[in-house]
């Protein structure tokens, strides 16, 4: 019999109050696979992978992790186990180093403090005071303190917000490290070209659903056509008139920008400027790319927010 996947969760509800964070989720992670968790502020990511962890109980639904449902204080699983909490506070006056090996003497087995410290760039910092840290070296010692124990599942939370390009590259490379040694890990992220690069598959949640779920490739491929066209308008375009120009697949609107998905640049543009100008509505801006998955992402989750925005004004 094969094993069981990594991460499931089934029907997972969490409520806070009148909030629903989490709203009948469902998800797989398969072994050795990192996955990734998508969506806009408070789309519920935290709060699923905190369930996962074993870290906060559901009101409805199942998970199961490496197998096994949490139960009891769950230590034999917790071994298993790596984690990278979206915020995390080191007692300040700690070193580096002694935070290291207090999150050592919590697994039965894992790595070498040193090495932990080196794979994260730290090794300068051992005698260091946590209080002395920039944001990204802490940032960087809570995943060495999350992969100390040489974790069979990683769950990293947002672990490059706040760092630098360069050192968000070196985490990448930590993940690479990772996923080419067989662990699984679920990560949650703003950035899409992280996303893009690590992740087999991602999921894009919101209002604590999944709203689509594949490998990035599948996603932009989802989008129908290749290439984005966004031009800023001084006036009004109607949605079902740019709808109705050749070659394009997608339309948004928002305010004065104008977001199509195309499958032709050069068949799509001069039709769109010739309409620009019988509608008096001058193009200020305008720029071509290749469908990523932030388009993926806005289409999805992009109407909500900019109408939660509109709400909000
Ligand atoms: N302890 C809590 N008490 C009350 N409400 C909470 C609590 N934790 C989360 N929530 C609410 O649940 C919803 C989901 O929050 P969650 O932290 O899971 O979002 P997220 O997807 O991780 O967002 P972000 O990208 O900002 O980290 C939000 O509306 C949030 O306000
Ligand atoms: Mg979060």
């Amino acid at each position: 019999m094969s094993a069981p996947p990594a991460l499931v969760c089934r029907g997972l509800v969490k409520r806070y109050g009148d909030v629903v964070a989490v709203n009948g989720l469902d998800l797989d992670v398969r072994r050795g696979e990192c996955f990734g968790l998508l969506g806009p502020n408070g789309a519920g990511k935290t709060t699923t992978v905190e369930i996962l962890e074993g870290l906060c109980s559901p009101d409805g639904g199942e998970v199961e992790v490496l197998g096994e449902r949490w139960v009891g204080d769950g230590l034999a699983l917790r071994a298993r186990l790596g984690i990278q909490l979206q915020e995390t506070r080191f007692p300040e006056k700690l070193q580096v180093a002694e935070v290291i090996a207090l999150f050592r003497s919590f697994y039965p087995r894992g790595l070498e403090p040193e090495e932990a410290l080196r794979r994260v760039s730290l090794q300068e910092k051992a005698r260091a005071h946590v209080r002395t840290l920039s944001g990204g070296q802490k940032q960087r010692l809570s995943l060495a303190c999350a992969i100390v124990g040489d974790p069979e599942v990683l769950f990293l939370d947002e672990p490059s917000t706040g760092l630098d390009p360069a050192s968000r590259r070196e985490i990448w490379e930590i993940v690479e490290d990772l996923k080419a040694r067989g662990r699984t890990i679920l990560l949650t992220t703003h950035y899409m070209e992280e996303a893009a690069r690590l992740c087999d598959r991602v999921a894009i949640v919101d209002r604590g659903r999944v709203l689509s779920l594949g490998t990035p490739a599948a996603l932009v491929a989802s989008l129908g056509a290749e290439h984005v066209v966004e031009v800023e308008v001084d006036g009004e375009l109607a949605e079902e008139e740019l709808r109705a120009l050749p070659a394009v697949e997608g339309v948004r609107v928002a305010g004065r920008t104008v977001r199509l998905t195309v499958r032709d640049v050069a068949r799509a543009l001069p039709p769109l400027l010739a309409l620009c100008a019988e509608r008096g509505a001058a193009p200020r801006r305008l720029a071509t790319h290749h469908a990523s998955l932030e388009d993926v992402f806005m289409a999805l989750a992009g109407r909500r927010l900019e109408g939660a925005g509109e709400e909000a004004a």
